[in-house]
């Protein structure tokens, strides 16, 4: 029998799946009576906090950055509508009031060849940020799992 810090919960599952389908879906609802990990998490303000701290972060990591794909999107990119696009997707699919309007997980990394190595990175730098901001355990639990349902979406084939 699997630990229940294991099973994925319904809310959980919902998440996944609207994070997947996007850009095209609904937000994702907690069950009734339940409180939504937009909500839990604090709302807007924090998980922009946390963007904010966590692509600050990103933008001079040496691992990251020795992808040169990686460091020319760094200095063509803006990191403020970078944030901007990351803060409102994590809203939506945690079941939060917002909209996300970029492009799917496929066509804004694409061009990118992100390797098995960074993406190790960038989930290591984001449980770092987690840490930082105290975000309990089981709230923890449900973010990775909704950043590692992109992963096939992100991680360039074969790397
Ligand atoms: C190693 C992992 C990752 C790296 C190195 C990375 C890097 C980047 C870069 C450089 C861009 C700008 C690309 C461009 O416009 O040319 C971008 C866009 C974006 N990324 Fe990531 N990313 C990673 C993982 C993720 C994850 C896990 C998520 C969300 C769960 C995410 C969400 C986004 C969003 C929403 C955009 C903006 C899309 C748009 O402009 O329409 N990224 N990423």
């Amino acid at each position: 029998m699997s630990s229940p810090a294991l099973r994925p919960t319904l809310a959980l599952a919902a998440l996944t799946l609207a994070l997947t389908a996007l850009p095209t879906t609904a937000p994702a609802q907690a069950p009734a009576g339940q409180k939504s990990l937009y909500d839990r998490l604090g709302g807007a303000y924090p998980i922009a906090v946390v963007v904010d701290e966590f692509i600050n972060r990103l933008l001079v990591n040496e691992v990251i950055n020795a992808n040169p794909a990686i460091a020319a999107a760094r200095t063509r990119v803006p990191a403020a509508g970078l944030k901007f696009h990351v803060s409102t997707l994590v809203c939506q699919v945690t079941g939060g009031p917002c909209t996300y309007t970029g492009r799917t997980m496929k066509q804004s990394h694409a061009h990118l060849n992100i390797t098995e190595r960074e993406w190790q990175e960038m989930l290591r730098v984001f449980r770092a940020v987690l840490a930082k901001f105290t975000v309990p355990e089981a709230e923890q639990r449900e973010l990775i799992a909704i950043v590692e349902s992109t992963k096939a979406d992100i991680v360039a084939r074969g790397s």
